[in-house]
């Protein structure tokens, strides 16, 4: 694909992201009551790079073209909400899927099932409507949801562990399983001063 190609093709999942950023921007301050309570601590959001959307695509054993990253990739565009609790993760979600303009198309729940090696966190991707001139069209959008713990530890396991080759995989998966675990515990101790409402 030619960096016209590329540029053509990210720049409506753009326009996608940010309307779910917005989105989400109005849910942050509107949700509960008291603006002390905001559920979102960070936001992050990228649009993935050309080498990356190529990569992908021919890791898959398919030819990397602007027809395949659009019929195949549904992280193009992805925002990572990074929240104090679980509890307000659920809400979050719980309202968006209520939202009758965004599409659903697929979630994963690796908070309520980790996968082996510790990670957390709730991955869940809309299709979101964005109005041309003469038509709408919607773009998928990935959502990582994670509360600051989960986000502590997927951004330094990233770090040492994701996607790398190194020796003794099975003794490094088994520590970052303990420390995922621990780091759930003290969440869990964290969520009993929780006092936003179940939505
Ligand atoms: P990808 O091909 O990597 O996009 O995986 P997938 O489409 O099967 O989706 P999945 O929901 O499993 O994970 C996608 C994204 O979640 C990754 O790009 C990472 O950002 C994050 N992720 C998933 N597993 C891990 C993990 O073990 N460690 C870390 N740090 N991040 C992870
Ligand atoms: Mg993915």
């Amino acid at each position: 694909m030619t960096d016209k190609e590329y540029y053509d093709l990210v720049q409506p999942y753009h326009d996608a992201m940010k309307l779910l950023l917005t989105r989400l921007e109005v849910l942050n301050h509107t949700i509960y009551p008291s603006a002390a309570s905001n559920p979102v601590h960070t936001v992050q959001s990228r649009i993935k790079k050309k080498a990356s959307i190529e990569e992908k695509l021919m890791h898959r054993g398919l030819e990397p073209t602007v027809d395949n990253a659009k019929n195949v990739l549904q992280d193009i565009a992805g925002v990572r909400i990074v929240c104090y609790f679980t509890g307000d993760i659920h809400n979050l979600v719980n309202i968006l899927k209520k939202q009758p303009d965004l599409i659903f198309i697929r979630e994963r729940d690796y908070i309520e099932n980790p996968k082996p090696n510790g990670y957390r966190s709730y991955h869940i991707i809309f299709g979101v409507n964005v109005c041309c001139l003469d038509a709408v069209e919607y773009f998928p959008v990935e959502i990582q949801f994670r509360t600051i713990s989960m986000d502590f530890w997927a951004a330094m396991e990233h770090r040492v562990s994701y996607k790398k080759a190194y020796a003794n995989k099975e003794q490094r998966v088994e520590e970052l399983l303990r420390y995922s675990n621990t780091l759930e515990e003290m969440e869990k101790e964290f969520e009993k001063y929780n006092d936003n409402p179940r939505l």
